[in-house]
């Protein structure tokens, strides 16, 4: 059984096939002429144990979308509040003939176990602090709409770069394809040891943002951090936010980017969020089309296996 638990490792020749199909998606989706057949007679079942708004729900409407029966299960009023372990519940999920497991857990590496332990197809939407690989694909395949290619634009991933899973996967996907990757913000939330990914590191939004192509910003992940080190929004603004100053020093027509949540006036000024070159919402399109791309590949491998 194939699954996507990272984009750690892919190639080229892998990625560009799958982004090329979920170009085709989006345009289906937007004429409204998705063959409902696609994944007929298949499950998916959304397992989250972490929260989400749009990850779910585009698996949600993906899995619908080409005929899937999807179930959301409620991790918050399941039998894992009763003690069952994350394996037990893979177990069950098996025995009920699932298809394809879609999985969010805040431990890095969840999914991947889970996918030792199950017939069906894994999809890793979000585990702790590893990786996001639909996420990656979405932001790639909205970069490509708007540039043309991923090779020879340089992006700067921006703030919380310790604790997001969306950095990662971006840092893979984008390393891979050709582009040029900057890190930007405070030594707390850029190790160093990042620097191994292939990425330059910069501590200034003033020098990191010089010329890209891409800002790409990142929510501060207050819930991953011990109370004492989180820092305030109004401090964070001041030295990392995203305003119109900052943007101007990137290319006349850089895109703006944020995987989401984003918080207002703490990692992103509302001017800047809501701006011509912001494409924060065409992700969000993109989000569903990846997805269906992604369980449309999966599944058809799975059944000519
Ligand atoms: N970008 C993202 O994963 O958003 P959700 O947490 O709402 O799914």
């Amino acid at each position: 059984t194939q699954h996507l638990l990272g984009l750690e490792g892919m190639t080229p020749n892998q990625i560009e096939p799958l982004l090329d199909q979920a170009e085709s998606y989006a345009l289906l989706n937007r004429s409204r002429k998705v063959p409902r057949d696609v994944l007929r007679g298949r499950t998916l079942i959304n397992l989250f144990f972490e929260d989400s708004t749009r990850t779910r729900t585009s698996f949600e409407l993906a899995g619908k979308r080409l005929g899937a029966d999807v179930i959301n299960m409620s991790v918050a009023q399941s039998s894992v509040n009763k003690g069952e372990t994350l394996l037990d519940t893979a177990a069950t999920l098996n025995a009920m003939q699932a298809d394809l497991l879609v999985v969010r857990h805040a431990q890095s590496g969840a999914p991947a176990l889970l996918a030792q332990k199950v017939e069906a197809c894994v999809v890793n939407a979000g585990d702790g602090t590893h990786e996001h690989p639909t996420q990656a694909l979405l932001d790639a395949l909205t970069i490509r709409r708007h540039c043309g290619q991923l090779a020879g634009l340089t992006v700067a991933i921006c703030g919380d770069v310790a604790h997001s899973r969306v950095a990662r996967s971006n840092i893979h996907l984008l390393t891979t394809m050709g582009s040029k990757v900057r890190v930007v913000g405070p030594p707390t939330l850029v190790p160093g040891a990042i620097r191994h990914l292939g990425v330059d590191i910069f501590h200034t939004m003033e020098e990191g943002l010089r010329d890209v192509d891409v800002v790409m910003m990142l929510r501060l992940q207050r819930e991953r951090m011990s109370s004492g080190l989180i820092p305030s929004a109004r401090e964070y603004f001041r030295f990392y936010g995203l305003d119109n100053r900052r943007l101007a020093l990137a290319k006349p027509k850089a895109l703006v980017m944020h995987p989401g949540p984003m918080n207002r006036g703490v990692e992103i000024d509302s001017q800047v969020a809501d701006s011509d070159q912001s494409v924060i919402q065409e992700q969000v399109e993109m989000g569903v089309a990846v997805r269906m791309a992604v369980l449309d590949r999966l599944t058809r491998s799975r059944h000519s296996a």
